[in-house]
């Protein structure tokens, strides 16, 4: 049984899989979401839920997550069909992998329109455009951008391409290669910018922003948002991590790499946190400014730094290969299961997620503009249409769902037998705290800010 192996081959090391995973995890949700909810959502008090979430459900969850794809060695879908004939449970199990390849199209159709953004700045950037930039400049040229649909179609397109090509070859080759020099590179830039923050003379208020918690600011659709986040910023309740899990080498301790990759993903949303609030107060702009919210804060501290057009294209070159990492991982669990199922090469798999995913991101490109409309969600009011229907549909309902069913299987539908076997933690407090969290703290939580969201409690 745990001699199986993976037709889509290993990590070469348990470094190859820290770097695919956390490829996978940081990207625009850490420097381009996490500051804009934050900014929605009131600040400190929701950071705290988020952290809370990232150690309380997202951690053991992730844990859940590789163990089970590592046990089943396939896409999510055959994997967990093959657990659930296993363990002797009810293939209704493999409805965790159908959803995540649904919520991995949604996302990745979006994730692409606004990773096309970030390789719009790139070249913005580099021709100097910010050079002593204004706020009302900065964002009228980012309006500019989203205003014009041709313009997005086409960014749009570039990077779809770009990440059905590294799809195409596997996700071992040139992956682990990028992640290992531009993780580290990204991490730089990020605490350059936190240098130049801490200058703008508003840095206090921008860190009492983040982690003083205000606890009447926070509503059930914040906590909900909070709880989402952790889940999308981890890349966990989908399958991402699942098939990232089922190339690791049995050798590999989850429980370590999974604390790894979550360390770092929680330390670049902070920072991006720490680069832009200072920023945001000292431009007098409003925190809530929305999906807009680094491309118009960030261009001003390149606009205005000794060598910013150099360090200003060099950090949108890298938020653009960060979320080309992610993007990767979010359509590996349809293409692995198009490999196992429908016998196509990678190549042809790539091409139709890829398409169709293009396809449908012109919903996303549309909201910004001409299908622009108004609605409330939780108490909140939302703007951009169909691109807030989808991502709070996936980062906010699906995810959660997927990591909640997740948790519940490993916890509860497997043995203690073989997820302490793929744990190997021992029968001990470290093994059996991790039990106790996937079996009632994770699904407790989820399921509690669920039911509140929906005013039943
Ligand atoms: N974790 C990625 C980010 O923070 O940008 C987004 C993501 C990747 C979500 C993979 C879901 C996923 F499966």
């Amino acid at each position: 049984m745990t001699g199986r192996t993976s037709i889509h081959g290993q990590w070469s090391s348990r470094m190859a899989f820290i770097l695919a995973a956390t490829g996978s995890a940081v990207g625009l949700g850490n420097i381009w979401k996490f500051p804009y909810i934050t900014g929605d959502n009131g600040g400190g008090a929701f950071v705290l839920v988020y952290l809370l979430c990232v150690l309380l459900i997202g951690i053991p969850i992730m844990m859940a997550e590789v163990l089970i794809g590592r046990r089943g060695r396939q896409s999510p879908i055959n994997t967990m069909r093959t657990l659930a004939h296993e363990e002797s449970q009810h293939g209704i199990w493999q409805m965790i992998g159908w959803s995540g390849m649904i919520a991995g199209f949604l996302i990745i159709s979006f994730y692409s329109v606004i990773a096309g953004w970030a390789l719009a700045y790139v070249f913005r950037t580099a021709a100097g455009v910010f050079a002593g930039v204004t706020a009302d400049g900065a964002a009228s040229i980012f309006s500019g951008l989203v205003s014009d649909p041709e313009r997005l179609l086409a960014w749009h397109t570039i990077f779809m391409v770009m990440t059905m090509v590294v799809v195409s070859r596997g996700v071992r080759s040139g992956l682990e290669k990028a992640v290992r020099i531009l993780m580290p590179l990204l991490f730089l830039l990020l605490l350059l910018l936190v240098g130049y923050a801490m200058n703008s003379g508003k840095f206090a208020e921008g860190l009492a922003f983040l982690f003083t918690p205000d606890f009447s600011a926070l509503s059930a659709g914040a906590v909900l948002t909070a709880m989402g986040h952790a889940f999308f910023t981890l890349s966990l309740g989908m399958g991402a991590i699942m098939a990232y899990g089922s190339y690791l080498p049995k050798s590999v301790s989850i429980a370590k790499t999974s604390v790894v990759i979550a360390l770092m993903d929680t330390a670049v949303a902070l920072l991006a946190g720490m680069a832009i609030f200072p920023l945001v107060f000292a431009n007098g702009l409003e925190p809530g400014a929305g999906p807009g919210l680094i491309f118009q804060t960030l261009p001003l501290a390149f606009g205005h730094m000794a060598g910013g057009t150099l360090f200003g294209t060099l950090f949108f070159l890298l938020l653009t290969f960060a979320a080309w990492t992610s993007a990767i991982s979010i359509i590996e669990p349809a293409v692995a299961w198009l490999v196992e199922n429908r016998r196509v090469n990678r190549i042809k798999a790539a091409t139709i997620i890829g398409v169709a995913a293009w396809l449908m991101g012109i919903v996303t490109i549309m909201s910004f503009n001409s299908w622009a409309f108004e609605f409330t969600f939780a108490g909140e009011t939302k703007s951009s249409g169909l691109f807030d229907v989808l991502d709070i549909l996936t980062a906010n309902i699906m995810l959660p769902l997927g990591g909640l069913a997740m948790a519940m299987f490993a916890g509860w539908y497997m043995s203690e037998r073989s997820t302490a076997d793929e744990l190997d933690l021992g029968e001990g407090l470290l093994y059996q705290g991790w039990r106790f969290l996937v079996r009632f703290v994770a699904p407790f939580a989820v399921m509690v800010v669920f039911l509140r969201l929906l005013d039943v409690i």
